[in-house]
């Protein structure tokens, strides 16, 4: 069953969300928090290793209860269930959405064409565990006999983001195999991955869900190409594995079924670190810390499905991106996680949130006469403090900002940590209260300034505080609070989806593009006239071929 169709802003909630924001939106947050003592905890869900703030947001209890008045008036419990059972909610690919699938329990039943998938999903699962094992145990060795050491995983996108991220944050967990990404069609950057590696010693997965895209295929090709340099045919079958739906494909380009990761085509892309996609991951940190990860994701679907609203992680963080999107015409939102190693996560969750939620047209086929996907940005803090934060501070703009920080840091080191997170505490109190010109004047006055320069000083030293954050404090990062918090992300996607009646999960804008530098790319090589093009390009193109 397709999800309800409805023009949000013609809900009830809708026009009562837009007088309470005429009310509101001058208040400050300092003010309310002398308002209402309790603000803090109310404003608050724990769940699990989970502390989330969401207080210094720029919303009242009152706030909260409309916003959830909206999504009961469009229907969010019933699309819930939807997106979990397996109806077919990707309507414009005609498919279900089913990555919770992947990470669901064994005995739960989930069911696409009245076939039950928990079943097959095990067998993929299985088959990653043996295959992780026998790699990292030495039993699956090199064609000259040698021991693994290294793994590539090509692909791009959701073929490429998500393991990336993962491994890149999980590196703490990490055993002996070192993996390496290749992504862009660029060749200095698969060059730059294969210069320092032992084809003898390296193990090649090769991830496209369609394997038909360009820059998946053309740096497959080509590792093959240098590995076929010093290794005999032969030997592709111990150093190349694929990951895809298109198995066919992946059996034309050499590659025996044993060594193919197979996934369905109800997993999209950009949510297909969970399935076979994620076998980078269970090489890198092993199985069961890939298992782990699942894990953490299936305990936020199930506190996402059954959670009240009130107390609903991704569902307040998705109606406070409507409130802010859409009340309050912010236009990005940033993410800031407090430790190097989720250094890709703003990275990811672009892909995530703006492939997903980057579209114009409702489910009813009509133009959207309201705005829809924000952009997301973010660097760890605290880089991203000597960065750009002074924008977030001073600058016109308003940007709901999450903080992600964890209780315990990896290593231990206390000293380190306390400084880091003082930092991550201090700066939504920052954004939160601002500087009043009182703050300021008694400032000026300790250091002994002339009342000339004071005066002059004054304007450019005040901040208007009043910026939004919500606080995402965790015990530790471990690859379940990690598997928790990209699912908190992706049912946030879903929410938003269902609110601003869009369909999240095709992702066409991207197509045309690639249609067009497949004509441009025979312009390039065949010395044809790029006639067929506006002005612009054809200079540009001319002046590439001179
Ligand atoms: O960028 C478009 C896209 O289709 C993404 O959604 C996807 O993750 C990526 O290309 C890679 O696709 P594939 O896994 O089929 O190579």
């Amino acid at each position: 069953m397709a999800l309800q169709v409805t023009n949000p802003t013609t809900t009830k909630a809708w026009s009562k969300l837009q007088s309470h924001f005429l009310e509101l939106k001058d208040s400050h947050l300092k003010e309310l928090f002398k308002t209402n003592p309790k603000r803090a905890s109310e404003l608050t869900v724990i769940w699990d290793d989970f502390y989330v703030d969401f207080s210094k947001n720029r919303i009242t209890k009152g706030t909260l209860t409309l916003l959830i008045n909206l999504a009961e008036e469009l229907n969010l419990k019933d699309a819930i269930s939807k997106y979990f059972e397996g109806d077919i909610i990707n309507q414009t690919e005609g498919r279900a959405v089913l990555h919770t699938a992947l990470r669901a329990s064994k005995n739960a039943e989930v069911f696409v064409d009245g076939e039950n998938v928990i079943p097959g999903v095990y067998a993929v699962k299985e088959k990653i565990k043996n295959f992780t094992d026998a790699v990292t145990n030495g039993n699956h060795k090199g064609f000259t006999g040698k021991q693994i050491t290294d793994v590539v995983n090509i692909g791009i996108g959701g073929s490429d983001l998500g393991p990336a991220m993962v491994v890149d944050s999980l590196q703490f967990y990490k055993n002996q195999l070192n993996t390496h990404f290749v992504s862009n069609v660029d060749g200095d950057h698969y060059q730059e991955i294969v210069k320092k590696l032992n084809p003898e010693t390296t193990l090649f997965v090769i991830v496209s869900k369609t394997f038909t895209t360009q820059e998946t295929l053309s740096n497959a090709n080509s590792i093959r190409d240098w590995f076929l340099q010093s290794q005999p045919k032969e030997a592709v079958a111990n150093h190349f594995v694929a990951v895809s739906t298109n198995i066919e494909s992946v059996k034309e380009f050499g590659i025996a079924e044993e060594n193919i990761f197979p996934m369905k085509d109800w997993v999209g892309g950009r949510f297909s670190l969970w399935s076979a996609v994620g076998l980078s991951i269970s090489l890198a940190v092993g199985n069961k810390n890939f298992e782990s990860l699942l894990l953490g994701a299936n305990k936020m679907d199930e506190h996402f499905k059954t959670s009240d609203f009130e107390e609903n992680i991704p569902v307040i963080s998705a109606l406070l991106t409507i409130w802010y999107n859409n009340f309050f015409k912010a236009e990005s939102e940033a993410i800031i996680p407090y430790t190097q190693y989720l250094n890709q996560f703003a990275t990811y969750m672009q892909q995530g949130i703006m492939e997903s939620n980057g579209k114009s047209i409702d489910r009813d086929g009509n133009r959207v006469n309201y705005q829809t996907g924000t952009l997301i940005w973010g660097e760890p803090g605290t880089n991203s403090q000597h960065a750009f934060f002074q924008l977030i501070h001073q600058g016109t703009k308003l940007i709901p900002t999450d903080f992600i920080g964890y209780v315990k840091s990896l290593h231990g080191n206390k000293n380190h940590h306390d400084k880091l997170m003082s930092n991550y505490f201090a700066q939504t109190e920052a954004l939160m209260n601002g500087k009043t010109e009182t703050e300021v004047l008694e400032e000026l006055n300790v250091n002994n300034v002339s009342e000339e320069e004071k005066k002059m000083l004054l304007p450019f030293k005040v901040f208007d505080g009043n910026k939004p954050t919500t606080s995402i404090l965790i015990q530790k990062l471990t690859p379940e609070s990690l598997g928790k918090l990209i699912a908190m992300y992706e049912h946030k996607i879903f929410v938003q989806g269902v609110v601003w009646n869009i369909f999240s999960y095709d992702q066409f804008g991207v197509e045309l593009g690639k249609k067009l530098a497949k004509t441009i790319l025979n312009e390039l090589n065949f010395y044809e006239n790029p006639n067929s093009h506006d002005k612009s390009t054809q200079n540009l193109i001319r002046f590439y071929k001179r």
